[in-house]
């Protein structure tokens, strides 16, 4: 299979790597959401497919993670397949200087479609030379996070839609750890595609969004402003909050020093914010008492997005599945009944 990247225009997804953001554009998103919606009802359990009963995902995580491994598992569960897992570094032979390409060549020998998260920028596309089979990245280092980008943008545009708005004049502000944060790279990318967003960048500025997005922000006719503090009322749409990405810091008293600048709770969300602003952060957030960036005292505020965000990672990579694997119009003709008792429709 060829590593390079698949452009997704012509919306020929089937056998194809996801590898970046940059493979996609506005007709190719829109028909992952398309596929995506058609995947409630499955994720709701109010019906089972089998659509990809016999298929395997090879789900290989190098690097801590909850719900990016999880929801791959249970989407791919969903579709009728079967999962095997590598999690860790040190359970793998990559620890044993075992090359990503050797590693692609035999695990591509073992499954249908693999998704695969690693430390290091650039990795996933390296692993993907020697995969004869689709790999979805999975979070590559500090560079990209393409299915959490999705996943975000999906859940823009059903808020938006909730308030009978959508993703184009839409003003967003991303907080927090905007150096090291990959799913804001490749958001920001994503939302680059559609018509006079205004982004508002609030970070320390050793931790700002790095210039070829602020560019490519900017070069596609947006407006941006960049601040290193929250001030005055910041009345954007999206409030998108981050964590500080201590696993990319030379030193934990490096990331000490970040740690608790921007954080967001009920008092500072009704100062800075309009009512109807929604809350969003890619998780996991920080709850410790030193960092605490998205207070507790939040969770019931009802523009909270940060929970439908996850259950919305479940149907968009169900979506990106069923696209790869070339099964989008076939997902009904395998349905079956579901026979036990599910609260997840209620
Ligand atoms: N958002 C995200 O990537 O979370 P995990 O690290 O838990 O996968």
């Amino acid at each position: 299979m060829s590593g390079a990247q698949a452009d997704f225009s012509k919306q020929q997804f089937a056998g194809s790597h996801i590898l970046s953001v940059s493979q996609f554009d506005r007709a190719a998103i829109e028909k992952v959401f398309q596929v995506a919606d058609k995947m409630l009802p499955y994720a709701k359990r109010e019906k089972r497919t089998e659509v990809l009963n016999g298929a395997i995902l090879g789900n290989l995580f190098f690097e801590p993670s909850t719900r990016t491994r999880v929801s791959f598992g249970t989407a791919f569960n969903l579709l009728g397949g079967y999962v095997r897992e590598t999690t860790g570094m040190s359970n793998s032979a990559l620890a044993k200087g075992e090359s990503l390409y050797d590693t692609a060549r035999v695990l591509s020998g073992y499954s249908d479609i693999i998704a695969m998260r690693h430390p290091d920028a650039g990795s996933v596309a390296e692993f993907a030379e020697g995969s004869r089979i689709p790999v979805i990245n999975g979070g590559d280092g500090a560079n990209e996070h393409p299915t959490q980008a999705l996943l975000d943008l999906y859940t823009i545009e059903k808020e938006q839609k909730s308030q009978d708005s959508g993703i184009d004049g839409l003003h967003i502000a991303m907080i927090g750890d905007l150096k090291y944060g990959r799913t804001v790279h490749s958001l920001s990318r994503l939302l680059s595609l559609y018509k006079g967003l205004k982004f508002t960048l609030i970070s320390p500025e050793e931790l700002s969004m790095p210039s070829y997005i602020c560019d490519l922000i900017e070069d596609r006719g947006h407006e941006l402003h960049i601040s290193n503090q929250l001030e005055g009322n910041v009345s954007a749409d999206i409030c998108y909050q981050t964590r500080i990405q201590e696993e990319r810091f030379p030193s934990q008293d490096e990331a000490n020093k970040y740690r608790g600048k921007f954080r967001l709770n009920q008092q500072i969300y009704t100062k800075h914010f309009q009512s109807k602003t929604v809350i969003m952060h890619p998780l996991p957030r920080d709850s410790r008492a030193e960092a605490n960036e998205l207070d507790n005292d939040l969770n019931l505020n009802p523009n909270l997005a940060i929970f439908r965000q996850t259950d919305n990672g479940v149907l968009v990579r169900m979506a990106l599945f069923a696209l790869t694997l070339g099964v989008e119009d076939k997902i009904e003709d395998f349905d079956r009944p579901v026979h036990w008792f599910s609260t997840k429709g209620q």
